[in-house]
């Protein structure tokens, strides 16, 4: 293998298909937010189970407009700290106190006893996060529960509640960026059309079918946050693979167990057969984390940590989370995606076993 040649965590798999779909959106005149939209969704609600979908620019966008539409305003909203910063920054942007929950060690989710503990008559939310694409179900909480489906696009236990999809350049459908809002609330979708598009009643597809329809209305104070016809374009072909990529990620995983099941200094996942698994996350002493991920990256192979925590930073609570605290200076994601070759998966396999811990 080349030292220049690095071989990454994640990689979206794109082929003929995807580019010959962008193609023919692009001769059709329309790349804004219209019928390829609309198609997406339909498909993508058909494919979670789900009445609705609304498609937009990111999960991020998902999520603040999931609060937005389901009046999460001025109270606490919980949520676990080891994710992504969106997952914070959404309850925030809606004056919301972020309460963080523990997680739980051996499936990295949000505890859902923790979370019991932490409701108050001020909780307005939770948004559990979906790990690596590992679903917990939450027990009866009598508060909203919105989903943070960034990682879970594609596991059939996902999206049973309101929830906030990624199709983020590296997810497993990935769109370039991207995200989707699934409900079932008929209100709730009602709200977040116009509130995606500047507040405005009508999208310019559907004013621009007739007579230019340029006197719309605006009755509420919405966002720019709309998906577009050109990245739906790449989600519908993505959706009709995703099975098939997904599938690949669980050879990858299964062969990552199965290689790595006598190395006594490293943790494997345990096997999730729902799981999307959207990443491989290794534990490893904490001591040893940093001279391992140089290792690897000397060896050409990209490994990262997901994620340092929401608690160490400082625009969030500082609170002590005893499982997330020791944990996540244990974790390692190595490369996981559909168009990993043999060649590049036994080079990483051939370097883990030769490591020095
Ligand atoms: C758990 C989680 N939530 C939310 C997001 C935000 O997604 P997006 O990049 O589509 O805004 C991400 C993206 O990495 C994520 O991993």
């Amino acid at each position: 293998m080349s030292p220049e040649r690095i071989i990454p965590i994640f990689r979206p798999s794109y082929g003929e298909k995807e580019k010959q779909a962008v193609w023919e959106t692009m001769d059709s005149g329309w790349v804004g937010l219209g019928p390829k939209t609309e198609k997406f969704e339909k498909a993508f609600a058909e494919k979670v189970g789900a009445k609705y979908a609304i498609g937009l620019n990111s999960c991020t966008a998902a999520l603040d407009l999931a609060l937005k539409a389901n009046d999460i305003t001025g109270g606490e909203v919980i949520v676990p700290a080891l994710t992504f910063v969106s997952t914070g920054l959404a309850p925030l942007y809606n004056n919301n106190k972020v309460v963080f929950a523990d997680i739980d060690e051996k499936t990295l989710c949000i505890d859902w006893e923790d979370v019991k503990r932490k409701i108050t008559p001020n909780t307005k939310a939770v948004i559990p996060v979906w790990y690596s694409g590992r679903v917990v179900q939450p027990p009866e909480l009598g508060v909203t529960v919105i989903e943070d489906c960034a990682h879970a696009t594609g596991n059939p236990e996902a999206g049973k509640h309101t929830a906030c999809w990624s199709f983020h350049a590296v997810k497993n459908l990935a769109t370039a960026d991207g995200g989707m809002i699934t409900t079932n609330d008929e209100e709730v979708y009602k709200k977040l059309l116009p509130m995606r598009w500047c507040g405005i009643d009508k999208s310019t597809w559907e004013r621009a079918q007739k007579k230019y329809g340029w006197d719309y209305s605006i009755d509420s104070i919405g966002t720019k946050t709309h998906m577009n016809d050109l990245t739906a374009s790449i989600g519908l072909v993505q959706l009709e693979r995703l099975e098939e990529m997904n599938n690949t990620r669980i050879m990858w995983v299964m062969l990552y167990n199965h290689n790595l099941k006598n190395v006594d200094w490293l943790k494997l996942p345990e096997f999730d057969e729902n799981s999307s698994n959207h990443m491989y996350v290794v534990r490893i002493k904490a001591e040893v984390r940093e001279r391992f991920i140089d290792y690897m990256l000397a060896h050409g192979i990209s490994v990262g940590v997901h994620y340092k925590p929401l608690n160490t930073y400082e625009i969030f609570p500082q609170t002590e989370l005893p499982v997330t605290d020791r944990v996540w200076k244990t974790l390692v994601t190595l490369p996981l995606f559909p168009d990993l070759t043999n060649e590049d998966f036994y080079h990483v396999i051939k370097t883990i076993l030769a490591f020095k811990c």
